[in-house]
């Protein structure tokens, strides 16, 4: 039976730093099943439809990456996609309490569904979501940071083209 993990977040949009990620994640599992999250309590720039539109273009080359928006929790959308595992990555010790708390949860809510954490390349360890969209809006080169379709639709955004 293939191997699913489910990679949660809210891609705002998505970075080199994911796709690391998706692709060391690819080394173990045979699918992963990107899950933009519906529910965030995150101001976003881009609409749901927007972030599951784009990511949807990164991976249109990768047959194992399942690109999906889902609503509520996470546990449950992840047992309903038979997935073994909850694909997370850290970066730095400042993202482990967070993330050590929503595994820790998660694991309550479902014991038979890991989290599996990936350290970030250190190339990524100072890129967020955040400060990509700070760098656009002011003007900065942020190609190499995102994939190339990201870069397009930040600069849309921001008036930049
Ligand atoms: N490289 C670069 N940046 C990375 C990264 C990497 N490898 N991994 C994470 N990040 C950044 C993201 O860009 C993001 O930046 P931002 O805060 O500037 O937007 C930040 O680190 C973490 O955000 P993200 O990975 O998108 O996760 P999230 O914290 O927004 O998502 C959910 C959290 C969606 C997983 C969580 O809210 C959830 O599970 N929601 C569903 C409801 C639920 O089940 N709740 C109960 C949970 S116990």
């Amino acid at each position: 039976m293939d191997k699913i993990a489910v990679y949660p977040g809210t891609f705002d949009p998505l970075t080199n730093g994911h796709l690391s990620l998706i692709r060391r994640g690819l080394m173990i599992f045979d699918r992963i099943i990107l899950g933009i999250a519906c529910d965030t309590p995150k101001k976003t720039l881009f609409s749901l439809e927007e972030r599951v539109e784009l990511a949807k273009k990164v991976f249109c080359n990768e047959p194992r990456v399942v690109v999906e928006p889902f609503k509520g929790l996470l546990i449950k959308y992840a047992k309903q996609k038979k997935a073994i595992a909850i694909l997370r990555g850290l970066r730095a010790v400042s993202d482990f309490e967070y993330e050590f708390q929503l595994a820790l949860m998660n694991r309550r809510l479902n014991a038979d569904i890991q989290t599996v954490f990936l350290m970030t390349d250190y190339k990524w360890l100072y890129i967020s979501s955040t400060i990509i969209k700070e760098v656009a809006k002011l003007g900065g080169e942020i190609s190499g940071l995102v994939p190339l379709e990201v870069e397009v639709a930040l600069k849309e955004k921001y008036g930049s083209t």
